[in-house]
């Protein structure tokens, strides 16, 4: 099977990627490295039946080709730096909701089967019932990042409804593990190897959010597409429980040794847009018989320890 992975050069998408690639298909990896890293591909250049595109998704007469033949696309590339998008109202529209258009249309004009599209819990904004169900409504995101992955999502099913392509569509918890990019252990250990005496937290800290390891969100994102083949396929995807803002503190900075002090910038909010308290429900999956093996504390100590010990990909 010949399949592309959009993004393919960043966290999530240079694991998947490799599994894919062990799984015996034909990956195609376009990302034009704004926020990923080539490096993180390494091992996926060893199979014949890899190639790296670098190029923006953006530009959509530079991407079309490379969708001749494909059967499925795995679109993940989108902006990850949140804070970034919450300054430049149009970041996010143009890398998540143009993009994701360009790479829909490129799909439909090369007959591709199959569309799997990574979104995320910030389309629920602020839900009133938790754990969020994928039924939840109305869907009122607070960030310009869930705005434009609501309006993807959007996209993506009526292209399914008016071009007979299959869509899978998973919510992420937030995903953690090694090739980190982005997110609050990232962060933590990036400031904590600039000022070991000092840590800066995002608001006061009692944030709580669901965290899934991301080999459990490759295995459910796979295990999702072998058991569910509908018009369209919704899920969300994360572990059980929530890990606070202030616990993943504690553990980045006793993983790395030290004793530095915690300061606040307070607020319940991390940043405008932040959605500070998330769980969403992953029942709709679990009932399907998919289990993560780790909890979201589980997966926090597992991704502080992986990305600290990783000494070829790591943050040195
Ligand atoms: N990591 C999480 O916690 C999380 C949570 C919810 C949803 N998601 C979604 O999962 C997907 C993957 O996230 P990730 O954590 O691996 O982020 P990431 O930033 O590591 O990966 C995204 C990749 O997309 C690439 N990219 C961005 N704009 C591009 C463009 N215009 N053209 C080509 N490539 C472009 C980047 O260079 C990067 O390599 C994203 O869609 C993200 O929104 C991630």
């Amino acid at each position: 099977m010949k399949v592309i992975v959009t993004g393919g050069a960043g966290f999530i998408g240079s694991h998947l990627c490799l599994r894919l690639l062990e799984a015996g298909q034909e990956v195609i990896a376009i990302d034009d490295l704004s926020l990923g890293q080539k490096k993180y591909l390494d091992p996926c250049f060893k199979f014949k039946k890899f190639k790296f595109v670098k190029e923006d998704l953006t530009k959509f007469n530079r991407i079309k080709k490379f969708f001749k033949n494909v059967h499925r696309v795995w679109h993940l590339a989108a902006n990850s730096d949140i804070l970034a998008g919450a300054k430049s109202t149009d970041r996010d529209l143009k890398i998540g909701t143009i993009a994701t258009y360009n790479v829909l249309e490129a799909a439909r004009l090369n007959k591709v089967k199959e569309f799997v599209f990574s979104s995320t819990s910030a389309i629920y904004g602020e839900a009133e019932i938790k754990p969020t169900p994928e039924n939840y409504g109305p869907l009122l995101p607070i960030s310009f990042y869930g705005a434009s992955k609501l309006a993807c999502e959007a996209l993506a099913t009526a292209f399914s409804h008016n071009f007979e392509m299959k869509v899978w569509i998973y919510r992420f918890a937030n995903i953690v593990g090694p090739h980190t990019t982005h997110g609050v252990i990232h962060d933590f250990i990036k400031k904590l190897k600039k000022n070991p005496r000092e840590l800066a937290i995002l608001g006061n800290g009692q944030q709580a959010k669901s965290y899934l390891h991301v080999n459990d969100c490759i295995n459910a994102m796979i295990f999702g597409l072998e058991n569910v083949s509908n018009e369209v396929n919704l899920f969300n995807l994360a572990s059980s429980g929530v890990c606070q803002v202030d616990k993943i503190a504690d553990y980045v900075i006793q993983a790395m040794g030290l004793k530095a002090q915690k300061k606040y910038s307070g607020g319940i909010q991390g940043w405008k847009g932040d959605v500070a308290q998330v769980k969403i429900s992953a029942e709709k999956l679990h009932n399907l018989g998919f289990k993560p093996t780790y909890d979201s504390e589980a997966a926090v100590k597992l991704a502080i320890s992986e990305i600290l010990n990783d000494k070829k990909y790591g943050m040195n």
